[in-house]
């Protein structure tokens, strides 16, 4: 059982193989306060954390300090009105215009397996792999109730949590902050880690010691944005990849967030992660109830590294769904870069041919191939085929595209609409946009109303024909702009604060329907790149494109930020042609080759036009490919040099579950004199295990890998930019 309840000492213990996670109920006034969270204890008798029934601040016993009490208890999910400074968790307005609010618990219940949460993503698993917790309490004024629910999977020492509030009484209440989780915790001299980013630049690791006041990380832009990922870990001043105290939480969101840590007097931590609360209304009538998403909590005393690993594992086996969760996904040419606008039916068979000699397995077709598309300016919401550039429809160019033995992808934007489009022309008011006001464009292009189904309807009817066309066996799902002048014309004045998460729940409806009618479909979330790199995509999508830069040297730092939270086989990663087309530098084409390993492997570029050189490259990448996949995909996870710290050399590397054979890749990004005999300390393998490394006669223990190090040298006079693999296998 991984959740006990001891009665008497009214305490819920939920443990995972390493570690528990601690909630008592205190004083007669049935308080929840939060007791620990941390390494696995055997101990239950815990209440005492608390403070005991002798406590001078008990509020039964001790009314004049009841505030103090208020402001210092580590409470479970705290509410706004009741004394303190902390930011609270809850905050409403009843229909007399209050914000007060005290919880007592109720009830609870335990049960195996785990509840799908209603219209939004969420982990999930077998009754084997999970048991959920629910823990309702009251505010007995106000008749609200809230349901806080745990679900703790062992094996991946994970808790996830998120709150369910119902209004039973006969007031309306609105709701203007609900976190789906809360900590609060002593604060151990923590650092906080965070992942930040701009267009062409996710992924860069943030990381500082937490002082007094209030530091958070956001997006209010309608999207996760490319500034911030829904992520926050708080770790040990020691903790490296290896060793310290890290707690790291993730929120499976695609919308506005805010995750936020408080260090206050007398040093208490309090942790929140949830919808940010600015324009965030919510009105619940008598009856109606409200979830919040879910946030994905691991702890580990083993090093930043142990929670990567936590959190992949999770999301691999709990998250990721569908055909392609596990499987080999196609190697793809997308035409973005080898053409932008300028194709048709012609220029991209010519493409196809070549690529499909050279062992590439799937073409996508990027922006441009409906409406009358030929630039960024006109046509999103016109789903139907440009026969101007592909005529005969989708379904010639498919057909001629499978006949070559190559598998057929296609972009979208469907939540978007340019003014200079049959659909905007015709709806004006599916834009989102308030009345009155100009609204602002971004790359020319207004957002949809998806939290209307009638615009969710109406999107959906042209996906679907056109997915029904022709043999599309993949979806680019793009999003290139941020939501802004927040008016619906479907919602009433005092809903118009509903107007953004109803929007992310729309797009959660467009994504599962496409899935539910087309379940064999590979699909690939994007948004300017990585700007919506979050777990509620990866819901839908088991990869995302991670950054519209493909430069080898940027990629190797947005992707180690990126595997830091997310795994490998996540990652959208491709091989583009040099000079890069947004950094003007140029890596070695192997390199490039290397650097896409450690995603999904693809590339982005005309293989018609490359330099011979490149193009023979090819056949040798995709065997690589192969080759090594299942490792990257599904192996463990290491950091092993980290480009972004040392500005000189990147490292990592992959075993597999039962540590008989890994790969490590090494890019040596500037070539200095030593760095031919640099030793690399290896990790994850099993100490005791012999390993030779493929193309070499000598064989090493894990031991000698692992605290000596690798010797991975490199040619003497190689240059820049020069990568090495290595593929490790026990005797
Ligand atoms: C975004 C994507 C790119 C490409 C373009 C097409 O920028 O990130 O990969 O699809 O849109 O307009």
């Amino acid at each position: 059982m991984a959740i006990q309840y001891y009665e008497r000492e009214r305490v819920w213990k939920l443990d995972t193989k390493n570690t528990t996670y601690v909630i008592g109920e205190f004083d007669e006034e049935h308080f929840l306060g939060h007791i620990y969270y941390g390494k696995r204890l055997a101990a239950h008798d815990l209440g005492y954390v608390l403070g005991g029934q002798e406590s001078g601040f008990l509020p039964s016993r001790n009314t004049k300090d009841r505030v103090n009490f208020m402001g210092t208890f580590a409470m479970e999910y705290p509410t706004h009105g009741l004394g303190g400074n902390r930011e609270e968790a809850l905050r409403i307005v009843d229909g007399n215009g209050h914000g007060t609010m005290q919880l007592q618990y109720i009830s609870h219940e335990i049960y195996p397996g785990k509840k799908a949460i209603p219209g939004l993503p969420a982990t999930f698993g077998t009754t084997a792999d999970v048991e959920t917790l629910e823990i309702t309490a009251e505010d007995v004024l106000l008749h609200l109730k809230v349901i806080l629910k745990y679900s703790v999977f062992e094996a991946t020492d994970v808790v996830t949590r998120y709150v369910t509030i119902e209004n039973c009484s006969e007031q309306t209440v609105t709701l203007t902050q609900v976190m789906s989780a809360c900590i609060d915790m002593p604060n151990e001299q923590f650092d906080m880690i965070t992942v930040h980013g701009n267009w062409a630049r996710e992924g860069q690791i943030d990381r500082a010691r937490i002082m007094h006041g209030t530091h958070s990380v956001e997006s209010m832009c309608g999207k996760t944005s490319h500034d911030y990922q829904p992520f926050l870990a708080i770790c040990s001043h020691n903790a490296d990849q290896n060793r310290g105290e890290v707690y790291g939480l993730n929120m499976v969101y695609s919308g506005n967030f805010i995750a936020r840590v408080t260090n206050s007097f007398p040093d208490q931590l309090r942790i929140t992660m949830g919808i940010h609360p600015s324009d965030f209304r919510w009105i619940l009538q008598p009856g109606d109830r409200f979830d919040t998403p879910e946030v994905v909590m691991t702890y580990t005393d083993c090093g930043i590294g142990q929670m990567t690993r936590n959190l992949h594992d999770q999301y691999r086996n709990h998250l990721i769904q569908g055909k392609y969760a596990h499987a080999k996904r196609p190697i793809l040419l997308n035409n973005w870069e080898a053409t932008y606008f300028d194709f048709d039916t012609q220029k991209l068979l010519r493409i196809a041919k070549q690529a499909a000699e050279l062992g590439i397995e799937m073409l996508v077709v990027d922006d441009g191939w409906f409406g009358r598309r030929n630039d960024d300016n006109s046509s999103l919401g016109d789903w139907f085929v440009n026969e101007e550039k592909l005529p005969g429809g989708l379904k010639t160019l498919v057909d001629q595209v499978n006949a070559l033995g190559l598998k057929f992808g296609l972009w979208f934007e469907p939540e978007m609409v340019s003014p200079d489009s049959d659909l905007y022309r015709a709806h004006p008011d599916y834009a989102i946009a308030v009345p009155g006001r100009r609204a602002g464009m971004a790359r020319n292009q207004y957002v949809l109303d998806l939290g209307r189904s009638e615009v969710v309807e109406c999107v959906y009817g042209m996906l679907k024909q056109v997915l029904s066309s022709a043999n599309i066996e993949y979806v680019k799902w793009d999003m290139n702009r941020a939501l802004c002048d927040l008016g619906s014309y479907g919602l009433p004045a005092d809903r118009q604060g509903e107007l953004l998460h109803r929007y992310v729940m729309g797009v959660y409806e467009l994504q599962g329907r496409l899935l539910r009618d087309f379940p064999n479909l590979l699909l690939e979330n994007c948004s300017s790149g990585g700007g919506r790199f979050d777990p509620g995509m990866l819901y839908y999508s088991p990869q995302i494109w991670t950054s519209d830069d493909t430069d080898g040297l940027e990629r190797i730092q947005i992707q180690e930020g990126i595997a830091m939270i997310y795994p490998l086989s996540s990652m959208g990663a491709h091989v583009s042609d040099c000079p890069n087309h947004i950094t003007g530098r140029t890596v070695p084409f192997e390199t490039r080759g290397q650097v896409a390993l450690a995603g999904t492997f693809g590339y982005e570029l005309d293989v018609t036009r490359i330099p011979e050189a490149d193009r023979n490259c090819i056949p040798s990448q995709v065997k690589m490919y192969h080759q090594y996949h299942e490792l990257i995909s599904e192996g463990d996870y290491y950091r092993l040099l980290s480009y972004s710290e040392n500005h000189q050399v990147d490292a990592y590397m992959v075993v597999d579950k039962k540590r008989e054979e890994a790969l490590v890749s090494c890019i040596f990004v500037q070539n200095r004199p030593g760095d031919n005999s640099r030793r690399i300390k290896l990790q994850g393998l099993d100490p005791e295990k012999y390993y030779r490394i493929i193309g070499e006669s000598r064989e090493y223990s894990g031991e000698e890998l692992m605290y000596i190090g690798l010797l991975a040298d490199t040619p003497w006079a190689g240059g820049d930019y020069r990568g090495r693999l290595f593929h490790l296998q026990c005797r």
